[in-house]
Order: C-alpha cells, then sequence, then structure tokens
C-alpha cells in the first residue's frame, strides 16, 4: 500500500537540526562528558528541587531528553516484539494525534471520524484547518458503537485523506475486534491514513494486537494503565516509512528528560502497572453493577471508565448538576450527539461517593 504524504513533506527533510548529544553517542559509541554545546544549564545548582524531588529528578531535569526517546522505544520495542523502528515516541497520544495530523493532511484536506467520540481529534483537525466530516454512531438498545461501515463509505464521498477511530472508544467504551478494524482498513480508500487512537487498549478483555498495520497509525498512551497522565507520555506504532515521515514534523524536544526516565523505569517493572489493570477492570464491574442497581443503563465498556446513558441531554445536565452539588465531579460530552451521556471513571472513589451520595435512585434514566 502506498499512501501518500503532503505534497510539502514528498522530499527529502525537513531535518531534525538538533538530533542531541543522546544520538550522537549512540553514534559514536561512547559518553562525552564534556558537554559544552547546548547551552542547557548544567550548573545550575537546583537545590529546592533536589530538596523536593531529590537527586534523580534533578539529575535528569538539566538536560535536554533524548530526541529519538531511544532507550524508551527499546522497550516498548521488546515488550510488544516490534522492531525498534516501528515505534515513535511523544508527548501523550494528544501530541501523535497533532503530528499525525501535522505529517499527513495538508489544509484543507478532509479527515473523518465519529460524530462525538475523544474531541481532541475534531479540536486539532480544526485548527490545522482540515475539513472535518463527522459520522454518526451506530446505535441500538444494547449500546452506542463508531459505525466503522458508514465511516469507510463517508471517506470515499468525501474523498478523506484521513479516518480516526478510538478504539476502545471514548465515550462510549465501545471495542471493535481486530478483525473488525482491518476490515476497517481494507474498506477505506487506498489513499486514507487509518488513525487507530488506542489510549485505552490496556483495558481490553481480550490481548490487543500490536502489529504495525500498513495504512494505519496505532496511537497508544501512558496517562491511563500506567498512571503518567502529569509527565505526558505516549507511542504510536507504524511502518517505519510512516514513522520517519512523522518524525520529520515532530517537535523534537516536546518529552522531557524525566517523563522519558520514568516511563522506561516503569517498563522495568511490570507487575504493578499489570496489578492496577486488574484492579482497574474489577472496578469497572463494580461500578457497572453498582449504577445498574440504582436502575442505570450503563454501556459495555473496555475502558477504564463507564458510561451512563440519560434519555436526553437535559436529563443527564441535571445528574450532573446534583452530583456536582455533593462535590463529585462526572463528564458529560460537549458534543450534541454525545450530551446524554454522562462519563464516570472507575476509581475506588467512583464506589464510594457514588454509594454515599443522595438522590442517585435514578428516576429518568430509562
Ligand atoms: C481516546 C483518547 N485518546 C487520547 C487521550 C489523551 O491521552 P494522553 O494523555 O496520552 O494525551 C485520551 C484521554 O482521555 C483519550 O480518551
Amino acid at each position: 500500500m502506498k499512501l501518500p504524504f503532503p505534497a510539502h513533506l514528498q522530499s527529502d527533510g525537513p531535518h531534525n537540526p538538533f538530533p542531541g548529544l543522546k544520538a550522537l553517542e549512540r553514534r559514536l559509541g561512547r559518553e562525552i562528558p564534556h558537554r559544552l554545546g547546548s547551552n542547557e544549564g548544567l550548573d545550575m545548582p537546583h537545590e529546592v528541587l533536589t530538596q523536593h524531588f531529590g537527586e534523580a529528578f534533578a539529575s535528569h531535569i538539566r538536560s535536554y531528553g533524548d530526541a529519538e526517546a531511544y532507550e524508551l522505544r527499546q522497550r516498548i520495542s521488546q515488550q510488544l516484539d516490534l522492531a525498534i523502528e516501528n515505534t515513535l515516541v511523544d508527548a501523550g497520544a494528544d501530541s501523535l494525534l497533532a503530528l499525525a495530523l501535522r505529517g499527513l493532511v495538508a489544509i484543507g484536506e478532509s479527515v473523518v471520524c465519529s460524530a462525538g467520540t475523544y474531541p481532541t481529534f475534531a479540536y486539532f483537525a480544526q485548527g490545522q484547518g482540515c475539513r472535518l466530516i463527522e459520522v454518526p454512531y451506530f446505535k441500538n438498545e444494547n449500546g452506542l458503537a463508531p459505525n466503522l461501515t458508514a465511516l469507510a463509505e463517508v471517506a470515499h464521498q468525501q474523498k478523506a485523506r484521513l479516518v480516526y477511530l478510538a478504539n476502545p472508544d471514548n465515550p462510549s467504551g465501545h471495542q471493535h475486534s481486530d478483525a473488525d478494524v482491518l476490515a476497517l482498513r481494507q474498506s477505506l480508500p487506498e489513499d486514507c491514513w487509518l488513525l487507530l487512537d488506542e489510549a485505552y487498549h490496556d483495558f481490553r478483555e481480550d490481548p490487543a494486537s500490536s502489529n504495525p498495520i500498513d495504512g494505519v497509525l496505532r496511537v497508544r498512551s501512558f496517562s491511563k494503565a500506567q498512571g503518567l497522565a502529569g509527565l505526558r507520555v505516549g507511542y504510536a506504532i507504524g511502518s517505519v516509512e510512516l514513522l520517519s515521515q512523522l518524525m520529520k514534523v515532530r517537535i523534537h524536544y516536546a518529552l522531557s528528560s524525566v517523563s522519558l526516565a520514568a516511563a522506561a523505569l516503569l517498563l522495568d517493572h511490570p507487575q504493578e502497572v499489570t496489578a492496577h489493570i486488574e484492579a482497574v477492570k474489577h472496578r469497572r464491574r463494580q461500578l457497572t453493577h453498582l449504577l445498574q442497581s440504582k436502575g442505570f443503563n450503563v454501556l459495555p465498556s473496555y475502558t477504564n471508565f463507564v458510561a451512563v446513558v440519560m434519555p436526553n441531554g437535559e436529563a443527564a445536565s441535571n445528574l450532573q448538576n446534583r452530583l456536582l452539588e455533593q462535590d463529585i465531579l462526572v463528564t458529560r460530552p460537549a458534543h450534541a450527539d454525545m450530551n446524554h451521556l454522562l462519563r464516570i471513571t472507575a476509581l475506588e472513589d467512583a464506589l464510594e461517593a457514588l454509594s454515599s451520595c443522595k438522590g442517585l435512585e435514578n428516576r429518568v434514566a430509562r
């Protein structure tokens, strides 16, 4: 499959003007102790920050991180049985969505997503001057799901350059199988990329495939299962050609040295993350039962949240406000197609706060 890149990125370059010390050290095969070339504040004492955050933190923060995120990518690729060249690291899944748009779509070209899915994609697409086309979700009495057939049809009709799919999806929590995703890829136009946002893949019940798929950019996050939202770490999986294209336009030092080191350390000690994922899935089931026992219609979820379906936006807004009066914050998506949902993160706190709060018995949900 030979998908086109925007005209201004088809020739060699642009090239990162500052590949950095780490890349040079790897190339030379030795460390360079006298680092006089990067204008970093290497002699800043950092007494305050050392006192507060410790020596290890202070030792990282004076230097730029590795623009190629080599050590983190090495660990990711080993754990997922991938070639390192099939991985790219950036400052969270959000940065990767922005990067995909910047590297794959020119101003004025069309992109397609589900109406009311994770809104950051639409926000970035509009900010970049893309023509955004939204496709209604598939709805029936059992749930709500991105409509893959309709996404492909609209992509053909509109000559779209990229289709966005969150799988598992936010806010519906729905998960399409790997086979469904492959079928979607096959049904898209040959010159249309699939941006597959797998921020929640760790919470699937089946093991998610991590294979690079031709014409697909998988995007993943360390904010959910790894609990590093504040450090901004995410990675992408794709073909070597696709990722080298994206590296041309990536903000080369967006990811901090601390974030890179923390994510690598976590990958060296996977037990805590594995246990956390199991705990979240358990709580997701408990939260679903709790809400169902109070009469709510809860969508099946393969994420770290559950979505409650209310009869309409007004009922959802009323319940959201009743909860907020008791200092319980839940999310109601802003999009008109989804504002009848309330999205609740499956934290221990959700079980406690919603068990004891007043007025949660559902009067109007069905
Ligand atoms: C579908 C989806 N993609 C991406 C993100 C953002 O991930 P990150 O924190 O890695 O930017 C979220 C966060 O809620 C999400 O729900």
